[in-house]
C-alpha cells in the first residue's frame, strides 16, 4: 500500500504515530510562515502543515497546485485552530516528506460540493464531478442499498442469475436499441427493455425465485427520472399470489430504509388506481400532502361560463383544488401558475381562481357568476376565509384528471406545503388490464399482454373489456414509480383469448413470442414479479434531484453521453461488415 491510513481516519488518539496519506490536493493556503495543504481522497480531508523552517518540504509545498495526487508521510499533532466542520479537523500532520505523485491541470471547475460547474461541463468531465464529496456520497450511498438489496433477497432465498443482453424485442413499450449482427447479414439483435420474458422463462425452468441487479434499454424521451439505459432490481416468483408479492417486497424497502436510514417505514397502504386518479388526478400521487381534487361537475348546469358548461356537457369534468390560506396570493403568483397550466406540454386552455378573503369574494370569473355562486363553490369544497380555490375544465374526462393532478403538485410545490423529510410509500392496485387507444379507440394492454386479469372479472373480458382489473401493482414514493409488476398468465388458453381480445395478428404473435408461448406449454408454473427503478430509488435517497445525480456515467437529457462523445459516427469498413448503407 502506498499509504498507512486515509484522509478521513485519523484523530486526536492517533497522536504522535507516523503516518503516510495519500491523495488530491483540496487547496494549499500560503501564510510566509506555514503553508497548509489539504489533503483529500474518498474518506475525508486531511489538513497537512508545513514550516516555512523545513526549507525542503516548503518549496515542495509551493509547487503544489489543485488536484495534484500527492504522499505524504508525518507525523499526527494535535492542531492548535481546531476544524469543528470535518471528523479529522482536531489534528494536522507534519510532514517529513512530500511526494508528487502526478501533477495535474488545472480542472474546469471548482471540485467541491458548491461547485461553479455547469451540468453539460460537469458530464463532459465526469470523472473530476465525481471527486466531489456530495457525488462520492451518492454513489457510495448507491452501492450500499445495492449491498442491503442482495442482503434481503438472499435471506429470502433468491437466486441472481443473469439474463442476455443481446435478445429479440421485449414488451415494455418503448422502442427497442437495436445491434446488427455481422454473421446474419440484415439480422439485429434488440437489447432488452427489460429482462421480462426471460424470467419468465426462468420460472418454467424451476428457478423458483429469482432477481437480477439488471441494466434496462429503452430508446424514448428522456427526462429527469428517465434515462436510455437504467438498472432495474429485477425479481420473479413462482407458486405465489399478488399479495406475496406485496409483502416480499414490501419487505425489501421496509429493510433498506432500515439499514440505509435507519427509518422504520409504516405498514404501506394500498389504493387502487381508481381512487388515485380521481382524488389525485394521476396513478403516482405525492401523498406527502393531501389536498384532493374536488369535483364540480354536477354544480355546472346552466353556467354563463362557456368552458365550464361545455365540459359539463360533453362528459367532461369541472375540477379543482383548494389551498388553505391561499388567499393572500398575489396576482404575480397566480399568473405563474396559470402560465404554468397552460405550457403546450400540458395544455389546459385557462386555470379560474376564486378566492375568499376580507373583501369577500373575488376571482377571475366575476362576468360569469354572482358572489352567492362563487360561494357555492367554496362551500363545496369546504373553504373557508383566506382560502383560494383554482379551477379547470376539460371536455375529455382523462384530460380533466391529469390536469388537476399537475395543478396539484405544482400548486404544493409553490405554496411550498410538501414536507421534507416525510415519506408517503403505497401501492397502487387494481389498475385496468385495457384500455382504449385514444387515436384508433382500439383496444389495447395497459401494461403488457402477459398481465394476469384479475379473476373475479373474467367474466367481463369479452364483454366489458376496459372494466377488467389486472393483477397488477405500482409502488409509489413521494410521488415516484418506484416499482411496477404483476401476476403473469401462465395458461396458454388464457393467453390466447387475451391475443384475440387484442386482435393481435397470429403471425406477429408467433413472430415475436412463438418461442415463450410453446415454453408455456411444458409446464409453466403460476408465476408472479416486479421490477423496482433502482435508480429512481437511489435518487430519493440521495435526496438527488434527477437520476443523473446517481449513475456514475449517465447520458445528459439528449440521451449523449458527453465524456465519451458518444454516439459518433463509425467509419464506412466497421458499416459494411455489418452491412448497414447510411443513405447520403
Ligand atoms: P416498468 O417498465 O414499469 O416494468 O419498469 C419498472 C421500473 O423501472 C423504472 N424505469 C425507469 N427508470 C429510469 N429510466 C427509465 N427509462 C425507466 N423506465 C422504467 C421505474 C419503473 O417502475 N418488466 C416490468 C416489471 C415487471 O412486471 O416485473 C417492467 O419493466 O421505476
Amino acid at each position: 500500500m502506498l499509504r498507512t491510513h486515509n484522509c478521513g481516519e485519523l484523530r486526536v488518539t492517533d497522536e504522535g504515530k507516523m503516518v503516510t496519506l495519500c491523495g488530491w490536493v483540496q487547496t494549499t493556503r500560503d501564510f510566509g510562515n506555514f503553508i497548509f495543504v489539504d489533503i483529500r481522497d474518498r474518506y475525508g480531508i486531511t489538513q497537512l502543515s508545513i514550516p516555512a523552517t523545513s526549507e525542503d518540504l516548503y518549496q515542495q509545498a509551493k509547487k503544489l497546485g489543485r488536484e495534484f495526487v500527492i504522499q505524504a508521510t508525518g507525523k499526527v499533532v494535535i492542531r492548535e485552530n481546531k476544524n469543528s466542520k470535518i471528523p479529522t479537523g482536531e489534528i494536522e500532520i507534519l510532514p517529513v516528506s512530500l511526494e508528487i505523485l502526478n501533477p495535474a491541470k488545472l480542472p474546469p471547475f471548482k471540485i467541491e460540493n458548491e461547485t461553479d460547474g455547469s451540468e453539460e461541463l460537469r458530464l463532459q468531465y465526469r470523472y473530476l464531478d465525481l471527486r466531489r464529496p456530495v457525488m462520492q456520497e451518492r454513489i457510495i450511498m448507491r452501492a450500499k442499498i445495492v449491498k442491503a438489496v442482495r442482503e434481503y433477497l438472499d435471506e429470502q432465498g433468491f437466486l441472481e442469475i443473469e439474463t442476455p443482453f443481446f435478445i429479440k424485442s421485449t414488451p415494455e413499450g418503448a422502442r427497442d436499441f437495436i445491434v446488427p449482427s455481422r454473421l446474419h447479414p440484415g439480422h439485429f439483435y434488440a437489447l432488452p427493455q427489460s429482462p421480462q420474458i426471460l424470467k419468465q422463462l426462468l420460472m418454467v425452468a424451476g428457478m423458483d425465485k429469482y432477481y437480477q441487479i439488471v441494466k434496462c434499454f429503452r430508446d424514448e424521451d428522456f427526462r429527469g427520472d428517465r434515462q436510455p439505459e437504467f438498472t432495474q432490481i429485477d425479481c420473479e416468483m413462482s407458486f405465489v399470489t399478488q399479495e406475496d408479492i406485496l409483502n416480499t417486497f414490501e419487505g425489501l424497502t421496509k429493510y433498506v430504509f432500515k439499514k440505509i436510514k435507519g427509518i422504520e417505514l409504516p405498514d404501506f397502504n394500498r389504493i387502487t388506481y381508481k381512487e388515485a386518479l380521481e382524488k389525485y388526478g394521476t396513478d403516482k400521487p405525492d401523498l406527502r400532502f393531501d389536498m384532493p381534487i374536488i369535483d364540480f361537475t354536477s354544480m355546472i348546469h346552466n353556467s354563463n361560463f362557456a368552458p365550464f358548461l361545455e365540459a359539463n356537457q360533453n362528459g367532461g369534468l369541472v375540477l379543482g383544488i383548494l389551498l388553505k390560506n391561499g388567499a393572500s396570493w398575489t396576482r404575480k403568483q397566480i399568473d405563474q401558475l396559470t402560465d404554468y397550466m397552460k405550457a403546450p406540454q400540458r395544455g389546459a386552455k385557462g386555470l379560474v381562481y376564486i378566492k375568499n378573503d376580507e373583501n369577500g369574494f373575488k376571482s377571475s370569473v366575476d362576468k360569469f357568476f354572482t358572489s352567492q355562486e362563487l360561494q357555492k363553490f367554496f362551500e363545496h369544497a369546504k373553504g373557508e376565509k383566506g382560502d383560494i380555490l383554482f379551477i379547470i375544465s376539460e371536455s375529455n374526462p382523462n384530460k380533466s384528471r391529469k390536469l388537476a393532478g399537475e395543478l396539484r403538485l405544482e400548486t404544493a410545490r409553490k405554496a411550498n406545503i410538501i414536507p421534507e423529510n416525510t415519506w408517503s410509500v403505497f401501492w397502487v392496485i387494481d389498475f385496468p388490464l385495457y384500455e382504449r387507444d385514444e387515436e384508433t379507440n382500439e383496444i389495447v394492454s395497459v401494461h403488457h399482454p402477459f398481465v394476469m386479469p384479475n379473476p373475479e372479472d373474467l367474466h367481463l373480458l369479452e364483454t366489458d373489456p376496459t372494466k377488467v382489473r389486472a393483477l397488477c401493482y405500482d409502488l409509489v414514493m413521494n410521488g415516484n414509480e418506484i416499482v411496477s409488476g404483476s401476476v403473469r398468465i401462465h395458461r396458454r388458453d388464457l393467453q390466447n383469448k387475451i391475443f384475440e381480445i387484442l386482435k393481435l395478428n397470429p403471425n406477429e404473435i408467433e413472430q415475436k413470442f412463438g418461442f415463450m408461448l410453446s415454453a408455456f406449454e411444458y409446464g409453466a408454473p403460476p408465476h408472479a414479479g416486479c421490477a423496482f427503478g433502482l435508480d429512481r430509488w437511489v435518487m430519493l435517497l440521495t435526496e438527488g434531484q434527477t437520476i443523473r445525480d446517481v449513475i456514475a456515467f449517465p447520458k445528459n437529457s439528449a440521451g449523449r453521453d458527453m465524456m465519451l462523445d458518444a454516439p459518433a459516427p463509425v467509419n464506412e469498413k466497421a458499416l459494411n461488415e455489418v452491412h448497414i448503407k447510411i443513405k447520403k
